[in-house]
């Protein structure tokens, strides 16, 4: 949901066509997180001196994808790429439109004024951006765009037209702006009046700083700033000043680049050094040092920020030999549930560890309830595993969608255990609904694939799935890294109870044939592509089944509804007397998941309905069954394993059918239209 992307060169020379291909690759890099359109902002000039070159701001912005936005570039006659610039400030943004159609008006950096003295870039939503603009305009402010942001770049503009003394430094300015705002965002501004100086700060939206040096740095933590309430001689008030203790490098060691990033996968190229940014912190960079400011320390405040070394490697975030991060992400299923496995399961002795639950575990034994709360595909996760949560750990648990359990107020207790299961860790209504669960005193859990995001980090403890970075808008590996996380906690949380342990050897050792079963799925791929083949010229899709599979129903539903654009639905094999039956007919598609559970008999009710209807139903079913392909038109036959974990293996014929019906019907995978991969507004 927009990408934001920073950098900034000190003392280390960089030709203008350097500045743009780095801040390009960077947008390319977060492009899955919006692609309406894009833009850039650099410094101007064409001089030998970078100071004077920081005095006037160019904008680049373009309707599309980033490629668009490099063919404008490519067409900028008043640019010369070859001017070098030992200091320089590029921020940049790939754009989700969320106000205002995309259009290069619309698109960011959004400016001040139509000179550009201030420029800013914005990820999230401003809800009273319409009581600014509105102030702003009685000032005499001309708006040339739809957006809540533009009202960002004007505030700031106000904010320095209407300072109190000229030396007022640009995270001051900043954050008086930011007390002005209400919603989410995370913003990184530039601007003439601060030339080789940028700000960022961050409420709600995700935001973190790389940084790079030959240089060792001076400390792995930067202290954080607090602005002292007393004011200074000309009425300002006091920002403590930079010096050796306060800031990141050694004043005589000064060749630094930072970055500043929706997320790690744009940075991880250039450094693997990184600051989370927490709310309200304001990052200010000036004369090549870093500094974290806010305005005044509250309760729990850890007075520093670490400056972490991240584990993602490039190879992680490359697409390789495959055609889209889709493709590869579905095939890296094997690898990617071994590592959500990895160190916590001893297949020996059938004991499971999860250390981010280590200190919280007798508490959850305790608790009167667990809700698992998510959004789409992470919802999907917590419906496919809620059956055996609710029989190893014989808690009552409910699955809720994120917005429609806020939307009722839902009653939540302090001994309750909340579930947060999220990709990124940053999607708003599933974070709205964590805070809303803590208000209340429930113990919070964070099931997320993002170290460092807001969930993992605002939650009491929680079990990262180390899926590995996902890129795909469709979410495929996270989805049954997720699963298998879930199905671990269930594991951990029954690990002493005497009667669980025949079902509790049964799943572990389920899990550990998992991977290659995994495999014999993957190899299916031709047979799918053969399917895709006679289904992709049709409209609509029904996906059926019951008991573990239903949220297979569903998350394949999503899956081809989302990249193909095709309508799909999954049914609950169980309702479909109950209306969906009217939907069958020879000539619509019916996909059916019949495995050798405790639904099989129902299933084959369900089947022997649809058939009589002559409908022709393609049917998932375990690989031995022969009885199930008597009466189906076609069978995609899976191994079999234990029942909780067929769910893995059932959903992932549908991720590949759902590709490749997306790539005959000529889409792009990756980034399916009006989508976005992390929904950080509400
Ligand atoms: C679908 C998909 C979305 C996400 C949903 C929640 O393929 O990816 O439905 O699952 O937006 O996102 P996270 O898991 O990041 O909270």
């Amino acid at each position: 949901m927009c990408g934001i992307f920073a950098y900034l060169n000190y003392q280390v020379p960089r030709t203008r066509r350097e500045i743009l291909e780095i801040l390009l690759k960077g947008l390319h890099r977060l492009e899955y997180r919006g692609y309406d359109s894009a833009g850039v902002g650099i410094d101007g000039g064409n001089g030998k001196d970078w100071e004077s070159n920081a005095k006037s701001i160019h904008l680049i912005k373009q309707r599309g994808k980033v490629k668009a936005l490099d063919e404008e570039i490519n067409k900028q006659q008043d640019m010369d790429l070859d001017v070098e610039f030992d200091v320089h400030v590029g921020i940049a943004h790939t754009r989700w439109a969320t106000h205002g159609v995309p259009s290069p008006v619309n698109s960011h950096p959004h400016r001040s004024d139509k000179t550009n003295e201030f420029i800013v870039i914005h990820n999230g939503i401003i809800t009273n951006y319409k009581d600014l603009r509105k102030f702003l305009e009685s000032k005499g402010y001309e708006f040339e765009s739809e957006t809540d942001t533009e009202t960002i770049a004007k505030l700031v503009k106000y904010m320095f037209d209407n300072r109190e003394s000229d030396d007022i430094s640009f995270a001051t300015l900043v954050e008086r702006v930011t007390q002005q705002l209400e919603g989410a965002f995370a913003l990184v501004f530039k601007s003439v009046h601060y030339p080789g100086e940028a700000v960022g700060t961050r409420r709600g939206s995700p935001l973190l700083m790389g940084v790079r040096s030959d240089h060792k740095l001076s400390s792995d933590h930067i202290p954080v700033l607090y602005r002292s309430t007393a004011k200074d001689k000309k009425g300002c008030s006091a920002i403590p000043r930079m010096d050796q203790d306060t800031c990141l490098f050694p004043v005589d060691q000064k060749a630094v680049e930072y970055y500043f990033a929706s997320d790690a996968s744009a940075v991880i190229e250039h450094t693997n050094r990184v600051i989370f940014l927490e709310d309200d912190d304001v990052a200010a960079v000036m004369e090549g040092r870093l500094s974290i400011h806010r305005i005044k320390r509250t309760a729990g405040d850890y007075p520093a920020r670490a400056i972490q070394t991240l584990q993602m490697e490039l190879q992680q975030i490359m697409k390789g030999n495959y055609s889209s991060f889709m493709q590869k992400e579905i095939f890296e299923q094997p690898e990617s549930v071994v590592n959500t496995m990895r160190g916590r399961i001893n297949f020996n002795d059938n004991t499971v560890i999860l250390g981010g639950l280590k200190d919280h575990i007798k508490e959850i034994q305790r608790c009167r309830r667990l809700i698992l709360i998510a959004c789409g595909t992470s919802y999907h996760a917590g419906v496919a595993t809620r059956q055996v949560l609710e029989e190893l750990t014989e808690l009552p648990v409910m699955v809720e969608l994120a917005s429609d359990f806020l939307d009722r107020n839902t009653p939540v207790f302090r001994d309750d255990v909340c579930f947060f299961i999220s990709q990124s860790g940053e999607t708003a209504d599933s974070l709205m609904a964590l805070r809303y669960c803590k208000e209340r005193g429930a113990l919070t859990v964070g099931v997320t694939n993002t170290v460092g995001s807001s969930i993992s980090r605002e939650t009491d403890c929680g079990v990262h799935i180390n899926a590995g970075p996902e890129i795909g808008v469709a979410s495929t590996k996270a989805y049954t890294s997720q699963f298998v996380a879930l199905i671990m906690f269930a594991l951990l949380m029954c690990d002493d109870r005497i009667s669980m342990q025949p079902r509790r050897r049964e799943i572990i050792q389920g899990l550990r044939v998992l991977p290659d079963l995994i495999k014999e799925v993957l190899s299916l791929d031709d047979e799918i592509q053969k399917l895709a083949e006679e289904l992709y010229q049709q409209k609509s899709v029904l996906i059926m089944g019951r008991g573990y599979h239903y949220a297979t129903c569903l998350e394949g539903a999503l899956k081809i509804k989302e990249i193909t654009y095709m309508h799909s639905e999954g049914i609950l094999a169980g309702e479909l007397k109950h209306g969906p039956l009217a939907l069958v007919d020879k000539l619509m598609p019916v996909i059916m998941i019949i495995m050798r559970d405790h639904t099989y008999t129902k299933c084959q009710n369900a089947l022997q309905q649809i058939v009589a209807r002559q409908g022709r139903p393609i049917v998932i079913c375990d690989k031995d069954d022969y009885e199930t392909a008597k009466c189906s038109s076609r069978t995609i036959k899976v191994p079999h394993c234990v029942d909780c974990l067929q769910g893995v293996l059932s959903v992932i014929p549908l991720q590949l059918l759902s590709f490749h019906l997306a790539v005959l019907r000529g889409f792009d995978v990756d980034c399916p239209r009006n989508l976005a991969k992390s929904v950080t507004v509400e």
